[in-house]
């Protein structure tokens, strides 16, 4: 009789310590789920997760000329996209936001700009597109840059114009990012957006770039 109990208590003890350990071995799992489904498919960057090699397309546009380049850029490589919209919007009538822009320029404004959707500092790979104020960045692009730290990036810039070409500002992202790779940009004159031609160009600029 006694041999049963000792056999009975032994099971307990085994099935209580098995309860104990199934317990604790829960909780490990949930951690080793999460851990390896952080792991998946990207093994070798377990901190890059994030990342995870994807590309971001950010813009400001205020008369959509750049926005409809992004659109192409995005329609040819997917990844995400979001527009810069700036706290206070810029008037609709041209003098007055040329006005405005150009005020922002000579005070060194850095405009706000809303919350964005997507965090810039996640992404391997960042197209920064915007148009040509006064001959450089629109001040609401100096405050994006003052906003994230870009270092270890890939910057693909891209732009509308009126005639400055690039104006310059693919350095002065080099000068504003100095740890990030910026890559050959494209300017696109913005009264052309919307021409077979203007559409070539982004394609085979992508091409050039790989994509
Ligand atoms: C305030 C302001 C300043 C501009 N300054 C320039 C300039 O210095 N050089 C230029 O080539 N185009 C200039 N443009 C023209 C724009 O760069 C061009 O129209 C661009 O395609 C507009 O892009 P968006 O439609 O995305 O705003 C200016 C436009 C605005 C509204």
């Amino acid at each position: 009789m006694k041999k049963v109990i000792a056999i009975f208590l032994a099971a307990i003890l085994i099935f209580s310590l098995a309860a104990c350990g199934g317990t604790s071995g829960d909780t490990n799992s949930k951690t080793e789920t999460s851990t390896s489904e952080t792991k998946t498919g990207d093994t070798s960057s377990a901190n890059n997760t994030s990342t995870d090699g994807k590309t971001l397309i950010v813009y400001f546009s205020w008369s959509n000329n750049t926005e409809k380049m992004a659109n192409y850029i995005h329609d040819k490589i997917g990844g995400d996209i979001e527009r810069i919209e700036p706290v206070e919007a810029y008037p609709e009538d041209y003098n007055e936001t040329a006005d405005k822009a150009k005020a922002e320029r000579d005070n060194g404004d850095r405009p706000k700009f809303k919350e964005l959707q997507f965090n810039p500092e996640n992404y391997d790979t960042i197209f920064i597109g915007y148009p040509i104020w006064w001959y450089e960045l629109p001040m609401i692009m100096r405050t994006f840059f003052d906003t994230y730290d870009l270092s270890g990036k890939t910057i693909i810039p891209f732009n509308t114009h009126e005639g400055s070409g690039d104006g310059g500002t693919y350095d002065q992202i080099k000068t504003e990012e100095p740890n990030a790779k910026v890559l050959e940009g494209l300017p696109i004159r913005g009264g052309d957006i919307e021409n077979t031609d203007s559409k070539d160009k982004v394609t085979e600029w992508l091409t050039g770039l790989g994509y």
